[in-house]
């Protein structure tokens, strides 16, 4: 009965929580960036069919400049490296390295991807590599870095070196979350010391560098504590380890600057009335999370690499970064197949194409190039797939929808090209919006 009384007052307080609702004037000024390319998103459809992923080639190379300018007038010495796991499209790899970014790879399939690309720099992160992996990773040692899990790793990849008669190149990943899930990633910081003692002996290892990883950061502030812990450490370890430190890793995670976009059942609330009231679900929202500009990142993170870090130890700084990336950089195009009723309409593309169910929870406009309008009306947009879980979305911005419409899902370039599965329908093909598109 007690626990019943905990639970009654989390759930009263959850509910009595109000997610903030998303600035609608700044959410149809977004719908209009895109309504001012309408053409060139039509031509496109025109030419290529539909559904279509569409890389958006000038947002692609606008992020990788405004990322590049503020981390390198913060960190002169950084490094960056682009985490291919957010996109893996062999073309936005491609262009970044032509930005001159390095690439971040976590699997012999990614590595793979990566070393297509001549001469880009690439570190290798992730647990559990394999030793054909790792073996891969050796047979590249003169561009490939890895990024060492544990202790167990650290053996194998000796393993693997000495086998090829190679010296590979290595940092170690130091946990920032000692507990529940996120301790599966590196070792604990109290055994740096240790890993680095043991790594002696591994004659085929030249270990160099740190890395850390924390995900889905609104703001710079859990970085930047774990970059404040780093500087502890560095000041505890002995100088010749110092000095045997030539790189910090600190890992991607910057949320894009639009913030977090959600759903009613995206929010703690939302979640808790669909279980109570499902009857009344869906009728809310958008609902919205501010994030941090790119600026602002850099400038604190600088700040704490200054103080932290490099007042302790002469080394680069690299950072993995992805979403931030190619959030903006791909967008999907959808043709409306059939309209079921004043408030239904099913599209030739489904959410087969991003891989999960994201738009229960995620908010997207779903824009009709075809009527546009700055005004969003509410309607289900649901896609082909056999199952209701289908949804592109509550409403659409125009003035009406209709079979043979063109839709665009904009900013659908993180975690979602990725995860696309060949699941009843099969996966859309990609175009290139640029000056001069082509397909690829
Ligand atoms: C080790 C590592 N680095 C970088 C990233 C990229 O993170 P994000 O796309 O949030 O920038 C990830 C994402 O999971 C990661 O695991």
């Amino acid at each position: 009965m007690d626990n019943l009384d905990f639970l009654m007052n989390r759930a009263g307080e959850i509910l009595r929580r109000q997610t903030p609702l998303l600035d609608r004037e700044k959410l149809a000024a977004y719908v209009q960036s895109f309504l001012s390319r309408r053409d060139a998103f039509l031509a496109i459809t025109r030419r290529h069919g539909s559904p279509l992923y569409i890389l958006d080639e000038p947002a692609l190379f606008d992020r990788a400049y405004r990322f590049s300018e503020a981390f390198q007038r913060e960190i002169p010495r950084i490094n960056l490296f682009y985490a291919l796991k957010s996109n893996h499209h062999p073309a936005i790899a491609s262009r970044l390295a032509g930005c001159g970014m390095g690439l971040d790879v976590s699997s012999g399939l990614e590595l793979q991807t990566a070393l297509a690309i001549p001469d880009v720099p690439i570190i290798f992160s992730g647990p559990g590599k394999t030793l054909p992996e790792l073996a891969l990773a050796v047979a590249h040692a003169d561009r490939v870095t890895v990024l060492i899990d544990s202790f167990g790793e650290l053996a194998r990849l000796e393993q693997a070196a000495s086998a090829a008669g190679a010296t590979m190149s290595a940092g170690v990943r130091l946990t920032n979350d000692e507990r529940g899930l996120w301790r599966k990633f590196g070792i604990p910081p109290a055994d740096l010391e240790r890993f680095m003692t043991d790594a002696d002996s591994c004659a085929h290892v030249m270990l160099c560098g740190l890395q850390f990883h924390s995900s889905w950061n609104m703001d710079p502030e859990r970085q930047v504590a774990f970059i404040s812990r780093l500087g502890e450490l560095m000041g505890q370890l002995p100088a010749h380890r110092r000095t045997q430190i030539t790189f910090i890793d600190i890992g991607g995670g910057y949320w894009p600057e639009a913030g977090e976009w959600l759903q009613e059942a995206g929010t703690p609330e939302g979640r808790l009335r669909q279980c109570l009231q499902p009857e009344t679900f869906g009728t809310s929202g958008p609902y919205g999370y501010p994030s941090t500009p790119i600026d602002l990142f850099a400038e604190r993170l600088g700040r704490a690499v200054k103080a932290e870090l490099h007042s302790r130890i002469d080394c680069r700084i690299f950072a993995e970064p992805g979403r931030w990336l190619c959030h903006d950089a791909m967008h999907i195009l959808l043709t409306v197949i059939d309209k079921k009723g004043d408030d239904l309409v099913i599209t030739d593309g489904a959410t087969n194409a991003i891989g999960w169910e994201r738009f229960e929870t995620d908010y997207f406009p779903v824009i009709n190039l075809s009527r546009p309008d700055r005004q969003e009306r509410p309607g289900l947009v649901l896609g082909s797939l056999c199952t209701p879980h289908d949804v592109w979305g509550y409403g659409y911005y125009g003035t009406d929808i209709q079979p043979g419409d063109i839709l665009l899902m904009p900013s659908q370039g993180a975690y979602t090209y990725s995860l696309r599965q060949n699941f009843i329908k099969p996966v859309p093909e990609t175009a290139v919006l640029s000056a001069a598109p082509d397909q690829i």
